[in-house]
C-alpha cells in the first residue's frame, strides 16, 4: 500500500497548474454515448483513477476509447450499435457511473445498470434520477440489485421539479432528455460550473438546452446528436484546495488561471480568515498571512461553500484563532476525517450535522488513513504544517481526485515523498 510521508513545516511559494475538473469530465465522457455520428475529442482530461474507471465503463458498452494520458486528450468513438448493460463491478467501483444511465435510454430505449450503493460520506440515494426518468415516461424497475429502465417509443418531455438540487440528478435529466420528443423543463436544477460545462458540450453536440448556471433548464429534444470537440473546465476543488494549502502554510502561490467565480465562497472565507487573494489575468495568487479570527464555515448547492472543500477548509479553521462551527448540509456523514485529524492533535466535538473546532491547532505529525478523497487532501494539507513527520495512507482514494498531488505540492516546496510498501520512492503516480 502506498504512502505519502510528509515533513511540516515549509511555505509553499511558486505556481500550480490546475487540471480539468472531475466532476465535469465523468458525465462529459458519459454525454458522448449520445453521439451516433462523428467522434468527441476531449481536452484537459485528468489521468484520474476515476476517468480510467469511466473509460473501462464506456468500452464495456462498446464505445471504442483513445486516451492519450500525456497529452490530456480522450477520443470516444459511439457510431457503432452499443451495449446497454452496466457492468455490477465498475459501477460498485465508481458511483458516479450512474450518469450513463440517461444517455443510455435516450439513445438505446432501454439500459441496465446495478444500483450503487453508499459511500463514507453517506447513503446516497439516487430517487430524483428514477423519479425524473419516469416523469420523461421511462418504466423501471429493480431485479436482483440491478435497475432496467425502459422507453419502447422513446422519452417525451415533461416539467420535473427536484426536491433537491442533486448534480448526478440535473445531469442524467438533462441528458435524457436531449433526445425526448417536445420541451423539457427541469426546475430547481444544480447550478455547478460542471453543469454548465455539460450543457455547453451537449449544445455543441447539437442538443438544444437554455438556463444552465440558473435554477431551470429548458431542453428541446432533438432527434439525434453528434461529435463535438470540447475542452473540460478547470477543476475548481483541486484550485480550491491548492488555495487553502496556500493559506495555511503562510505561503504565496499562484494558481495559474484560476477562475475567481467558480471559488468566490472559498475566497471570500480565506480573507475573513486573514489570506490575501489578488487576482489577474495570470490566475488567483494567494499570500497566506497567520490566520486570525474563527470563521463560520455552511456547505450548500453551488453557488454555496463546496462540500468537496469542506475537510480541507476544516484544517484552516482548526489553525485559526478561537471556536470555528462547520455545518455540513449536502451530505450526511462528512466528518469521518475529523477523528483521524484528532491523531494529529485536532479538536472538536461533534452535534448533529455541525462541527465545533478548537482553534489554534498545533497539528503534530502522525500516521493517519484518507477515508475518502476530499478527506485524505485534507490530511496532506495538515501534515504540510503539521510538527515533525506525517504519513497519509490509502492513497487510492487521493488518485481518484487528484493527478500527482505530491508532485505539484513538491515544486511548491514542500517536504513530501511518496513511497510503495518495499520504502522504495515512487517516480509515478498512477
Ligand atoms: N441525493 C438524494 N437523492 C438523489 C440524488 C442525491 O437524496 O437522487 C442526495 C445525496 O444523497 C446527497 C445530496 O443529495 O446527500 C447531494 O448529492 P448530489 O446528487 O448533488 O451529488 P452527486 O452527483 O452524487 C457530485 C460530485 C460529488 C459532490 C456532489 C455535491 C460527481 C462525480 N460527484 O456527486 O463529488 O460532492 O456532487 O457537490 O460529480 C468528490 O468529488 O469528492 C465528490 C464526492
Amino acid at each position: 500500500m502506498d504512502k505519502l510521508v510528509i515533513q511540516g513545516g515549509q511555505p509553499l511559494q511558486g505556481a500550480v497548474t490546475i487540471g480539468g475538473a472531475k466532476n465535469a469530465v465523468l458525465p462529459i465522457m458519459a454525454a458522448a454515448l449520445l453521439a451516433e455520428t462523428g467522434v468527441c475529442h476531449l481536452e484537459s482530461v485528468p489521468f484520474l483513477a476515476d476517468v480510467t474507471t469511466m473509460v473501462a465503463v464506456l468500452e464495456a458498452l462498446q464505445v471504442r476509447v483513445h486516451f492519450d494520458v500525456k497529452g490530456e486528450q480522450l477520443i470516444t468513438d459511439a457510431q457503432q450499435p452499443l451495449c446497454s448493460e452496466a457492468p455490477f463491478e465498475l459501477v460498485a467501483q465508481m458511483r458516479a457511473s450512474i450518469v450513463v444511465l440517461g444517455p443510455l435510454l435516450a439513445r438505446l430505449g432501454h439500459a441496465t445498470i446495478a444500483l450503487p450503493g453508499g459511500c463514507a460520506i453517506g447513503a446516497r440515494p439516487i430517487d430524483l434520477h428514477l423519479k425524473g426518468l419516469r416523469a420523461l415516461g421511462a418504466q423501471i424497475t429493480m431485479e436482483n440489485g440491478n435497475l432496467h429502465a425502459n422507453a419502447p417509443s422513446g422519452l417525451t418531455g415533461c416539467e420535473f421539479y427536484l426536491d433537491f438540487p442533486s448534480v448526478g440528478a440535473t445531469e442524467n435529466l438533462m441528458m435524457a432528455a436531449t433526445l425526448a420528443k417536445g420541451r423539457t423543463l427541469l426546475e430547481n436544477v444544480a447550478r455547478e460550473p460542471e453543469i454548465v460545462d455539460l450543457a455547453i458540450m451537449l449544445n455543441k453536440m447539437g442538443a438544444n438546452i437554455s438556463g444552465a448556471g440558473t435554477d431551470t433548464l429548458k431542453i428541446e429534444g432533438v432527434a439525434c446528436l453528434h461529435g463535438t470537440t470540447h475542452q473540460v473546465v478547470q477543476d475548481r476543488i483541486e484550485a480550491g484546495t491548492f488555495m487553502i494549502a496556500a493559506a495555511i502554510t503562510q505561503g504565496d502561490v499562484l494558481i495559474k488561471e484560476a477562475i475567481a467565480a467558480h471559488n468566490r465562497p472559498l475566497l471570500s472565507k480565506l480573507e475573513e480568515l486573514g489570506a490575501c487573494v489578488h487576482e489577474s489575468e495570470a490566475g488567483l495568487e494567494i499570500v497566506g498571512h497567520p490566520l486570525s479570527q474563527a470563521v463560520a464555515v455552511k456547505t450548500m448547492p453551488y453557488p454555496g461553500f463546496p462540500t468537496d472543500l469542506q475537510p480541507q477548509m476544516a484544517v484552516a479553521l482548526l489553525l485559526a484563532k478561537g471556536h470555528s462551527v462547520l455545518t455540513e448540509t449536502v451530505f450526511e456523514n462528512r466528518f469521518l476525517y475529523l477523528s483521524e485529524l484528532r491523531r494529529m492533535n485536532a479538536n472538536y466535538t461533534i452535534k448533529g450535522n455541525a462541527a465545533f473546532l478548537e482553534g489554534n491547532t498545533q497539528f503534530k505529525g502522525a500516521h493517519v488513513e484518507a477515508p475518502d478523497l476530499r478527506a485524505g487532501a485534507a490530511l496532506v494539507l495538515a501534515g504540510l504544517v503539521a510538527q515533525g513527520m506525517t504519513t497519509v495512507r490509502h492513497l487510492h482514494y487521493i488518485d481518484r481526485g487528484y493527478v500527482q498531488f505530491h508532485r505539484k505540492l513538491q515544486a511548491l516546496g514542500a517536504k513530501i515523498d511518496r513511497f510503495d510498501d518495499s520504502n522504495t520512492p515512487k517516480v509515478q503516480v498512477l
